[in-house]
């Protein structure tokens, strides 16, 4: 899957390149108006923007932000509060304009000079983008002579600035998207480092049982901590008290336990549940909370508890590579954080392994604790990630020309 990189377009002196970039970000209330709240994929996107700038390129970014209806403007989503962080990243000012691919993105970007940058208009506010539809992308193609994605985390979707417009002009991938292949592909070809561990959290086993599925026969072990994993300990018929389980779920989570059990006869490969739990009346409880084995009826489990995080890292010892996605409590409420955050913290200090965090919550745990930059690769993806570790096609990747 290894796919053109830029170098492939060729002389991009005053070329306008259309570059798909994912800068869908958390934004939240600063005093000046809306302000993004996480700029992670904002700075994974400087390689290929100072790259094409070196080159001379005009460049002309697409984006979405949240998910809008197709209807139209909607202030809540516009791209606009991005462009005063990118700009202080970049080291260059940003143009934007309050259009997609109408006469004023037209002529915004027939304006810029080499190496000036242009953001246009939440991508989703035209009902094509969504649709994936042919006409929408020529309307973007109408903006540039070459066309780059560097949006790894909207490449699972179907939309039509990451699969159509990849057909209408001379393509490549851009650095993030190539740096994130190279990264996620092991993992999915079992050709990663072994031993080679999964661990998994966050609320919804729905989310992950076709992770799970795909990966239980690839590993060599499986650690499950967060919200998921009561589904698990109640199909085991294991007390889990008020913890919140997906009932509906019960006999898939024990058809997984049981496709784990053979796997661990024939491999030995590991799937380790929590054997202690943070517990508490809920998670405004902050003064009643404590540590159990067995979880009482009347509380919930809210973390992993001291002795699971010493199981998991004792057995993450000697590991040579962790895909880790999913926080393993609610981490975004203290104290219920610490599972996550020690387990996070013991991957980042383990030089021995080489550990890759599947975007979202994962991410954000790994970054807030500044282990971001030690722990190997934590990706912009959420879903992404996990589709391509699970061997889905990526249809954003698949529509761009192989290397
Ligand atoms: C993400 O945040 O996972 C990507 O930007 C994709 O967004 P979407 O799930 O709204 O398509």
């Amino acid at each position: 899957m290894a796919k053109r990189g830029l170098d492939a377009l060729g002389d991009l002196r005053g070329k306008r390149v259309f570059v798909r970039v994912d800068f869908n970000v958390p934004l939240r209330d600063g005093p000046r108006g809306p302000e993004v709240a996480d700029d992670y994929r904002l700075e994974m996107a400087l390689p290929t923007l100072r790259a094409l700038r070196e080159r001379g390129a005009r460049l002309v970014l697409g984006s979405h932000l949240g998910r809008p209806k197709g209807k139209g403007p909607e202030p809540a989503w516009s791209m606009r509060p991005v462009v005063g962080r990118l700009e202080a990243l970049l080291g260059a000012p940003v143009r934007f304009v309050d259009d997609v691919c109408g006469d004023a993105a037209k002529a915004a970007s027939e304006a810029l000079a080499p190496g000036e940058v242009l953001l246009l208009e939440n991508l989703r506010f035209e009902k094509g983008e969504k649709d994936g539809d042919e006409g929408f992308a020529r309307r973007l193609a109408a903006l540039a002579d070459a066309y780059v994605n560097d949006a790894f985390g909207v490449s699972h979707r179907g939309d039509a600035s990451v699969t159509a417009l990849a057909r209408l002009l001379p393509a490549a991938a851009g650095e993030l998207v190539r740096t994130e292949l190279e990264r996620l592909q092991p993992l999915r070809d079992g050709t990663a480092p072994r031993p080679l561990v999964v661990v998994l959290g966050g609320g919804k086993l729905a989310d992950k049982i076709p992770v799970l599925e795909a990966l239980v026969p690839k590993v060599d072990g499986i650690f499950v901590g967060g919200g998921m994993a009561y589904t698990f300990l109640a199909a085991m018929d294991k007390p889990i008290g008020r913890s919140r389980y997906e009932p509906d779920l019960r006999e898939k989570a024990q058809q997984i336990l049981e496709l784990a059990r053979e796997r661990a006869r024939t491999t030995g490969c590991e799937f380790v549940l929590p054997r202690d739990h943070v517990v508490a009346r809920g998670p405004d409880d902050l003064d009643g909370y404590a540590v159990v084995e067995e979880i009482p009826d009347d509380l919930m489990a809210l973390d992993i508890g001291p002795a699971t995080i010493a199981d998991f890292t004792r057995r993450l010892s000697g590991v040579k590579t962790v895909f880790w996605n999913g926080p393993l409590g609610m981490f975004e409420k203290k104290p219920f954080h610490l599972g996550t955050h020690y387990v996070a913290s013991f991957l980042g200090c383990s030089r021995g392994i080489h550990t890759v965090v599947g975007g979202g919550d994962s991410a954000a745990a790994a970054r807030e604790l500044g282990v971001a930059d030690t722990i190997g690769w934590v990706s912009t993806g959420g879903g992404a990630s996990l589709e391509l570790v699970q061997g889905l096609p990526l249809p954003g990747i698949d529509a761009l020309p192989d290397a």
